[in-house]
Order: structure tokens, then C-alpha cells, then sequence
């Protein structure tokens, strides 16, 4: 007999009285798209800026707002007993404050306070709340209990400010959600550990105008980076002309070349508990960068010679710092593995990423598969599947080698 078919996992989307209620709706589309059954439950200052009629057209299931409408199905028990999931976004300052609390003031916290399954906080407030110790405490205590609270993305808030606050990505907030249904949780294993990830593509410049590059995006790396700051690690990202924006909760270095890479690679790296190179870094550069644009002229030899630049990866992997987890990556075209090994052992890391390049996987798209060298022998194989999990099972590889 086949097994009964799981029905569709039950998320419940609290979305609290702030401006960026106006953006959930697009979160809610992922769900709805990707086969999830969403009951939203705004709060009233919520339906000040995003109206009832919207969030139950978008979700098809009617929407709870009030704890006493149809007291006869118990709804603010009920709601959060049969969640699977409860994500909360935007969740404001106060929204944090009550459920940190305890408060069941209204039908979202006491949602809030019924379920057991994992609970996200996507928050979004301007930074002056977001940075007061009163919110940060009540962030504490939330995480410290088990829920997942994203950082907020830094950038334009309301008005003309700008700063840490801003409801992060949609597509953010929805992975961060399916990480968590399907583990549970997002672990802290990462606490107080510093990390440092290169990210992007080097340029090579040969003169003004023309450059020598990589088609890496930094997507990897970037996924890398805010897996880790949800994980409650301390980030660094180096960033090679990476054109995406910056993760949040995360310091970067940005460089162009080879060269800088390497200057401010090798002091970040002095003192990280973990290390990561998913940049990719140009093996050679021009021997020399013309100062103006250089022009051809019939007859004359091709104008550029080029040098080998210093393997970055290899010369961490030569200083040998016990207790440090060092992590390369290698696109390679055929004998993947074979050429993984290889490379894995001349470089001296912990850990190699080995993705097969070509039809249409790794470069310039969210999507990635990878197979994990470790120096102890072990494979393990990930399937392909957004970058984000891709940097989750690397984070759980380093996690463990860190603790032991
Ligand atoms: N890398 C580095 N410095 C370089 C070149 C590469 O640190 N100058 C790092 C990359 O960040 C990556 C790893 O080395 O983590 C593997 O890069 P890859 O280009 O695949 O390896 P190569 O040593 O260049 O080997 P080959 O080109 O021969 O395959």
C-alpha cells in the first residue's frame, strides 16, 4: 500500500504594524507558489498599511486578525498548534518587545505563545530602535529560547535615512524559512567564532579600460557569509568586485585584484577560527598596467605578458594554524574528483568545494551542486539546490571540526 501523501505544510505569516508590510506580500507568493498553505495573521497597526482583503486574495485562506471573531474554533489556540512554521515579517520593535515577553495581547503573540513548531523573526525597524539596548535584549532572550531572528538588511530606510533596518529580501527571508522547516531550527554552532570568506571574481587590469576577469558573481560566497551571521558567527567577507548587496550584519573588504585580495585576505585571516576562499582568483596578471589605453598598431607583437600570482589559498594552507578550519573551493571541467584530491593535499586544506562547471551550474546563477573533500577522507555529496544550502553544509562540516 502506498503511503498516505503529506499534505502541504501549514505556515503561519505574522506580519506586525510596520511600513514594510507592503513588501510581505511578495513573501507570501513564495509561499503560496512553492505549495505552502499560509493563514496570515496581521496585527491591527499591520492592517493600517496593508488591508485584509489583500492578504486573503494572496493567500486564499481567510484571515484572523481578532481574537474574538469565531471564538467558537479557539482561534488564537488553535492557529498556532497546527503551524509547522510561524515567520513573522515585518516583525517591529514592538512586536519583538511583546513576544520576548510574553505578551498575548493580541491574536499574533498569542499565536505566538501556542505554537511549538520553529518560529523566524524578519525584522525591520529604523536603527535607532533596532540598536537600542532594550530591543537588543529582547532579541537576545527570543534567540537564546530557540527562535530565529534574521538580521535586518543595512540600507535606505523610510524617509531619507539609511542604516541597519530594512526588512531583509523576500527570497532571503524564504530561504532562511525553508532552512528552518527543514531542520528545525538554524543553529548557533558558529557563536563567537570568527570566519573569514573571500568572495567574487579578481580583475586583472591591463590598462585603464580592459581588465582580465572570471565570470564569479559572489553569489556562493555571499550565501556563505549570511549563513554563518545567522548561525551567530563573527563575518568577514573580502569581496572581488562583487555586485550584489552586502549581506547583512557582515563586514567587507572590498578589492579588485589578485594582489589586494591576497593584502587583505592574509591579516583577517591571522587570528579566524575558520577560513574560506570561494572567491575566484586569477592565477597570473599583466606584467605591466599601461597608464593610458593601449593601442594596436599592424605588425606589432600581442601587447600582454603575463606573471603568476601568489596562491592565496595554498599559502594559508602552508602556515598549518592549528584549531583553524581552512576551506577552498575548485571549479573544475572533468575528473572532478581526481583533480579535487590533488588539490585538496597541494593546497593543505581542511575542506575542498568541488563544483563541476558547465551546463548551467555555478556561475552567475542561484543554484549550485558540490561535493565536499575532507582532508580525513570523507565525501559529501550536495545536490543541486539554492547556494544557500550549499553554504549550510559546508558551515556544518566546519562547525564540527571546530568543536572537536
Ligand atoms: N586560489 C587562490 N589564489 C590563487 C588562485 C586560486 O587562493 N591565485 C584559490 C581559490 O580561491 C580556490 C582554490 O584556490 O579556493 C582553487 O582555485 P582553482 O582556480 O580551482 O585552482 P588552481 O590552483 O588555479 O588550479 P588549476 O587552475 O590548475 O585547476
Amino acid at each position: 500500500m502506498c503511503p498516505e501523501p503529506a499534505g502541504p505544510q501549514h505556515v503561519v505569516l505574522g506580519v506586525a504594524g510596520g511600513i514594510a508590510a507592503y513588501k510581505v506580500g511578495e513573501l507570501l507568493r513564495l509561499f503560496t507558489e512553492s505549495g505552502y498553505r499560509v493563514r496570515v495573521v496581521p496585527t491591527e497597526a499591520a492592517l493600517r498599511f496593508v488591508g485584509e482583503t489583500t492578504w486573503a486574495a494572496l493567500s486564499g485562506q481567510p484571515v484572523a486578525t481578532d481574537v474574538w471573531a469565531r471564538a467558537e474554533s479557539v482561534p488564537h489556540v488553535r492557529i498556532g498548534q497546527s503551524a509547522d512554521l510561524v515567520i513573522v515579517a515585518p516583525a517591529t520593535a514592538d512586536l519583538l518587545a511583546r513576544a520576548a515577553h510574553g505578551l498575548a495581547d493580541d491574536l499574533l503573540t498569542a499565536t505566538l505563545l501556542t505554537a511549538r513548531c520553529p518560529v523566524v523573526f524578519a525584522p525591520a525597524m529604523h536603527t535607532e530602535m533596532w540598536q537600542h539596548p532594550a530591543t537588543l535584549a529582547n532579541v537576545d532572550l527570543l534567540r537564546r529560547r530557540g527562535a530565529v531572528v534574521l538580521d535586518p538588511d543595512v540600507g535606505r530606510l523610510t524617509s531619507a535615512d539609511t542604516g541597519p533596518g530594512r526588512l531583509p529580501e523576500a527570497s532571503e527571508i524564504f530561504h532562511a524559512c525553508r532552512r528552518v522547516l527543514a531542520r528545525g531550527t538554524l543553529p548557533r554552532d558558529l557563536l563567537g567564532r570568527r570566519v573569514v570568506i573571500s568572495a567574487g571574481g579578481t580583475r586583472e587590469f591591463l590598462d585603464p579600460v580592459r581588465f582580465l576577469g572570471n565570470r564569479s558573481s559572489g553569489r556562493q560566497g555571499y550565501a556563505l557569509a549570511s549563513t554563518a551571521v545567522a548561525r551567530g558567527a563573527d563575518v568577514t567577507v573580502v569581496a572581488a568586485n562583487v555586485g550584489l548587496a552586502d549581506p547583512a550584519g557582515v563586514k567587507v573588504i572590498r578589492v579588485v585584484s589578485a594582489a589586494d585580495l591576497r593584502s587583505a585576505m592574509l591579516p583577517a585571516a591571522a587570528d579566524a577560527h575558520a577560513v574560506v576562499m570561494a572567491a575566484a582568483v586569477a592565477d597570473f596578471r599583466p606584467l605591466q598596467r599601461a597608464a593610458s589605453k593601449i593601442k594596436k598598431r599592424d605588425g606589432d607583437p600581442a601587447p600582454i605578458s603575463l606573471l603568476r600570482n601568489s596562491d592565496v589559498l595554498a599559502e594559508l594552507g602552508a602556515q598549518r594554524i592549528s584549531g583553524r578550519v581552512l576551506v577552498g573551493f575548485a571549479a573544475e571541467t572533468h575528473d572532478a574528483l581526481a583533480n579535487g584530491r590533488e588539490k585538496l593535499a597541494r593546497k593543505g586544506c581542511d575542506l575542498l568545494v568541488v563544483n563541476q562547471v558547465g551546463d548551467g551550474l555555478a556561475f552567475e546563477v542561484a543554484e549550485n551542486s558540490a561535493t565536499i573533500l575532507g582532508a580525513d577522507g570523507s565525501q559529501t555529496v550536495v545536490p543541486r539546490g539554492p547556494k544557500a544550502v550549499l553554504a549550510d553544509r559546508i558551515w556544518d562540516l566546519v562547525a564540527t571540526r571546530l568543536s572537536n
